[in-house]
């Protein structure tokens, strides 16, 4: 198995409780920025030459994408990279479009010739719920829409490569407890699920379809609002964003506080 992100010390961690729960598995990692790398050249040659050096020529059964970027919290598009929201700039729009969309396609782009060699492999990439509303999902957007994107280009891909022998699905979860979604352990409930129960649901599903939402209880939560007149469901999505953006300003001007508050501790020192 090979694992890949940024950060040293978590992919120490993992490939250390990998091979500690999975006996006989033998975890190798790459710390590397995929989005930099993207940006590196067109092709992400150097990274796809790491991946190709560490899977013995490029031997790889499965390609999950879930290296993914969203807001600091809800705002609308034009605020981003505003006085308003200190905690975003106007390259999260590039940093996000290059994690979300282009990191994903272009390792697709280069594990594919190797899959497609031995007729066999089954790439899964990671999208949104937030990419399947109906309604889009307002204060989101950039997000929404790049989660849309790895939807269909994943179904797409399916149709394309099935005759060849490829799997290639994407997979939508709702909230599941993480750094990104902000939720702890603490907040575990019908919905909010946690990472090992995630997987364990995702893992049954390899293999079956083109576009799935592993967890009973979001395919629920998307069952329930498809069903709905779009004009409740948009009222709805939106009343719940527009909270989740007053939620996300207050933290702001917490954060400015508390800022402000140490600045003047240290003056005083
Ligand atoms: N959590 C949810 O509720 C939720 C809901 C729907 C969809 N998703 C999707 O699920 C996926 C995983 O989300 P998560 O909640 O686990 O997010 P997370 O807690 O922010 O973790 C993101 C992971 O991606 C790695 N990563 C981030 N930027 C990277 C970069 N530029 N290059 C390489 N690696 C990078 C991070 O490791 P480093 O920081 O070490 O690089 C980390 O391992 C994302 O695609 C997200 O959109 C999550």
């Amino acid at each position: 198995m090979l694992i890949l992100s940024r950060g040293e010390s978590g992919l120490r961690e993992g490939k250390a409780a990998i091979e500690d729960k999975v006996s006989g598995a033998v975890v190798k990692y790459i710390a590397s920025d995929i989005g930099a790398a993207m940006s590196a050249d067109d092709t992400c040659e150097e990274l796809v030459e790491q991946i190709k050096a560490s899977t013995d020529g490029g031997n790889v059964a499965v390609l999950v994408n879930c290296a993914g970027l969203s807001y600091p919290g809800a705002m609308r598009f034009h605020e981003i990279g505003t006085e308003k929201f200190p905690d975003s700039d106007t390259q999260l729009i590039s940093r996000l479009c290059r994690l979300n969309m282009e990191s994903m396609a272009r390792l697709t782009h280069a594990v594919l010739p190797w899959m497609v060699a031995k007729k066999a492999g089954t790439v899964i990439n990671i999208s949104s719920g937030n990419g399947r509303l109906p309604m889009g999902a307002p204060m989101y957007a950039l997000y929404s829409g790049s989660k849309a994107f790895v939807d269909y280009f994943s179904r797409s891909l399916n149709a394309e490569y099935t005759p060849l022998g490829i799997q290639v699905e994407s997979h939508s979860p709702n909230f599941v407890i993480s750094d990104m979604s902000g939720y702890k352990a603490k907040h575990k409930s019908f919905t909010i699920v946690t990472p090992a129960e995630y997987a364990s649901a995702a893992v049954q599903c390899i293999g079956k379809y083109d576009s799935v939402t592993p967890v009973f209880s979001h395919w629920l939560q998307d069952y329930v609002v498809q069903l709905l007149p779009l004009w409740l469901s948009r009222g709805m999505i939106a009343g719940m964003h527009s909270g989740l953006r007053a939620k996300h300003l207050r933290k702001i001007k917490r954060d400015s506080e508390a800022k402000g508050a140490s600045g003047n501790d240290k003056k005083g020192q």
